[in-house]
Formats: structure tokens, sequence, C-alpha cells
């Protein structure tokens, strides 16, 4: 793993952000709990979204539908016929590969070295092999190309079998009438089926958008990469709902709005790209992904897709229930195009964590800290009185009581100042405010600021406007 990813995964660990799951048990491979200060960034990088899809924009609206769905929903959407992966085994090590990542990370090899006209050969046969659904083809470039496990160092390969990419379990209670059902694979299904049901009760005329959060499930075999790509994780998803004809134009401005999100909580330019897919998804007639630079590469934290009415219209099929919205302004009835944004929880909290971890060397000293945006950051401001003594404490806990309903708020008085300050770096508090003998005097207290460590005196009356100011988005 690269050395950097490596760090981030440590102090994720021993900073209380994420730790692998049931991990006495030595974890789960792809599964992941979040700590402390985990849940808080992630609840709070929810909330962000949830307020700029629901609040701000006044056209969409929120649901929240059940992880379990009708079996059925799966085959109108298409999961239970091509949401599969290509995978290939090795017969010496009995590893199991996904067969086109095997490639892709064997013109990765040409690419570094510089032969990028072989590495574009080696994707572009890869595509449309993959595109004709050739799997025998798929193992001949790989057999042909001599690409070895890894494990074993051999390239004895099995055939390339198409792999199904959900879970599934049963719902009844004897065998005889239980019935197969699926965790949802994404949450974007619960949001077709309730398509009418949310147009006609919140009264929504189109163009409007459904958003919701919800976790997803898939069976991942290459789980790697930490919280990348997960077997369960969360998605937050929104579905808009267009005149057919305008879809393009609004998959356009969706990749531009939610581009111009990701800039604003403080993602630099040069660490984001869009990338357009060459290869397209069973209902897309038009697909993007908003890429960052991971200590692995650029790589997916959001998908921009056109849908087109694949989801609607296979849903009034094997439904035999309508799925159409009467426009008054056309005075037409039609089942709306689709445009959604969809991006991972996880994801976008792992790409958070890459961007605010920072190692600051300077001849004097060293430290690490998140540069997060207070926005988001798990605790806004830490409460440090200088001593335990001379009734400090009890003033440091009167500012908490100042701020603590409205802001996640940390206090502390054991240790030395320096130490506590160095603590919130790790965990990214944007805020410590110290109290000492001055304060007890004139009510002013010492703010020192996470970034530039600089302190200022400030009364107590300005720090919830101070918090309040810095946090907002
Ligand atoms: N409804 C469309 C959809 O699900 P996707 O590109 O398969 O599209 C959307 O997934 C987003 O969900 C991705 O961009 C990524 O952020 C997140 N995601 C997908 N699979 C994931 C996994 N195994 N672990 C973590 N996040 C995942």
């Amino acid at each position: 793993e690269n050395a950097q990813l490596k760090d981030i995964i440590s102090h994720a660990k021993e900073y209380g952000f994420v730790y692998p799951s049931s991990e006495i048990y030595d974890g789960l491979q792809a599964v992941y709990d979040y700590g402390a200060y985990g849940v808080e960034l992630k609840n709070n990088l929810k909330r962000l979204w949830w307020e700029t899809m629901t609040r701000v924009q006044d056209n969409i609206v929120g649901i929240d539908a059940s992880i379990f769905m009708h079996p059925t929903t799966w085959k109108a959407s298409g999961h239970i016929d091509s949401f599969n992966d290509p995978m290939i085994d090795n017969k010496d090590s009995k590893k199991r590969y996904r067969a086109d990542v095997l490639v892709e990370e064997h013109a990765a090899v040409f690419e570094r070295a510089g032969d990028i006209e072989k590495a574009n050969a080696l994707t572009g046969a890869l595509a449309r092999l993959l595109e004709a659904e050739d799997l025998a083809g798929v193992r001949d470039l790989i057999t042909n190309e001599g690409i070895k496990c890894p494990i074993s160092g051999t390239s004895n390969w099995t055939d390339v079998r198409q792999f199904n990419l959900m879970f599934s379990t049963q719902v009844g209670s004897v065998a005889e009438d239980s019935t197969t059902i699926y965790l949802r694979p994404e949450t974007a299904q619960g949001i077709f089926v309730n398509f009418l049901n949310v147009q006609k009760t919140a009264r929504m005329k189109v163009p409007f958008g459904i958003a919701q959060i919800g976790k997803a499930f898939r069976n991942e075999i290459v789980a790697r990469q930490f919280i990348f790509r997960m077997r369960e994780f969360e998605q937050m998803e929104m579905q808009f709902f267009v005149r057919p004809g305008t879809e393009l134009e609004w998959y356009q401005n969706w990749a531009d709005t939610r581009m111009k999100w990701h800039l604003a909580l403080g993602i630099p330019a040069e660490k984001l790209r869009k990338h357009n897919h060459e290869k397209l998804a069973h209902y897309a007639n038009a697909a993007m992904d908003i890429e960052f630079d991971f200590p692995f590469g650029f790589k997916e934290v959001e998908g921009i897709h056109s849908r087109t009415d694949f989801d609607l219209k296979s849903h009034q099929e094997f439904s035999r229930k309508k799925q159409q919205y009467f426009d008054p302004e056309v005075n037409q009835n039609y089942i709306p195009y689709v445009v959604e944004t969809s991006i991972g929880a996880d994801r976008l909290f792992l790409l958070t964590l890459c961007n605010a971890y920072t190692e600051e060397k300077t001849e004097e000293k060293s430290r690490t800290y998140l540069k997060l945006h207070p926005a988001i950051a798990p605790v806004k401001a830490a409460i440090l009185p200088i001593t335990k003594k001379d009734g400090l404490p009890e003033k440091g806990k009167e500012i908490v009581e100042l701020l603590k309903y409205d802001f996640n708020i940390i206090y502390e008085d054991a240790s030395s100042i320096g130490k506590r300050y160095a603590r919130q770096d790790l965990i990214g508090t944007p805020f410590c405010i110290a109290v000492d003998h001055q304060t007890l005097e004139d009510n002013t207290v010492t703010i020192r600021h996470r970034d530039t460590t600089e302190q200022e005196r400030v009364p107590i009356s300005e720090l919830h406007g101070r918090i309040a100011e810095a946090t907002s988005f």
C-alpha cells in the first residue's frame, strides 16, 4: 500500500475515526466502523450534502426508503441480469481476481514506464471485449499478456465468469415459503419505486429531485484501499426527474453544480477532475465521474449519470402500474427522464481525510494536523483551562455551557496545554480556547487557530458568533 495511505489509515484508527469492523476477531474484509470523531465527521458530511440538496434547492425533497425491496425491483432495474463483475481464479494460489482490474493494473505498469501506446492498446482491447461480453477473449488477453497472479506468480488461470455483486438473504420462517431477497446495491431504486408517491404527496412539478442517504451493499471482490471500496457502505443519491429531451442539459448542469460543491469544501481544483465514461452502464446515455487525486491516484468519488427513462419505464413494465407524469406546461403525459448524482459517504470521507491530512515540518518542530473545513470538523472548539486550579475549570465549564447546544465542544483540563493543542490538531479542531487567570478578570480568552497556530485575545461574548461564522458553509 501507498505510504501516505498507510499513514492515513493508522491516523484514522489511532485518533478515533475508523476501525476495522469486529477487530477483536481480526476484522472483516472491506467492512469498517466509525469511531467518536469519525461519526461526527461523517454525519457533518451527510448533513452538508442533505442541506445543499434539499434545503438550498427548492425543487428537491428527501425520502428514506428501506434496504429490503420487493425482489422484482432488481429484475426491473437490470441488477439481477447485468450487475456483474468478470472474475478469474488463479489455479495455484486459488485467489480470485477481477479480470478487468488485472488487465488495467497490467496496463498501468506500461503507463508508468512511459509506454502509453501499449497501455492504451490494452485498455482499449479490454473495453471492446467487455462491451461484446467476450469473456473467453478477456481470458485470452490475460494469458497472452502473461499476466501473473501476485500471490503464486503463475499465469495458470481459470475461465472468466460473471459474478453478481448483490448480497441475498431469505425472508419467511420456513424453507418452503421463503423468498430470496437482496440487500440493495444502490439506493436509487428506492427513489424510483416511490416516484409517484413523492411527486403526488409533496406536490412536485417536473423538473424536481428526490434525495436519499442510506446504506448499500455490494459483494466486492477486490476489496482494497481502506474505505474506498467496501461491502457495506453509504450512498448519497439524488434522482432528478426532467422532461424528455432536456436531460443532457441537466446532466451538464448537475456535473457543474456538484463540482462546485467539492471546491467549496476546500478541495483544491487540481485534485479534482471530470472523467467521461466510454463504457456506459445498462441504464445510461451519458455518464461521468468526479475523480479525486487519492494517494493511490485519480479515482471516482461521485458519479453523474443520465439514466434516461430506463428505470421508470422498466418498473412500469414489470409492475404494470403507470409511471407517468402529466406536464401541464406542455399538456402531455410522459415518463420523465432522470439525471442522478451519486456519491458514497464513505468515499467522500476518505477524500476528506486524504485532503486534510497535513504533516508540517519546520526547522524547530514538526506537527500533524487535519486541515478540515470548520463546517465539517468533528469538534468545533476545545475549551482548555491552563491549570486545574484557581476557579479556571469552573470558568471553562461556563463557556462550554454557552456553546454546547449549538456546537460540538470538547472540554479538557488534564496535561500540558501544548499537548492538548497537539491532540486537537490531530482530530482537526479549528479552535482551541484557552482559559487563564486574565479570563477571570476581564472575561476574555485566547483563541488558537489550528492552521496558523496563531493566537488572539477575544471576549467570551464573541465566541458564539465567531464559531458560527467559521462553521457555516
Ligand atoms: N445509483 C448509481 C450508482 O450506484 P455507482 O457508480 O455504482 O453508481 C455511486 O456508485 C457511488 O457510490 C460511487 O461514486 C462511490 O462513491 C460509491 N460506491 C460505489 N461502490 C462503493 C463501494 N463498494 N464502497 C464505497 N463506496 C462505493
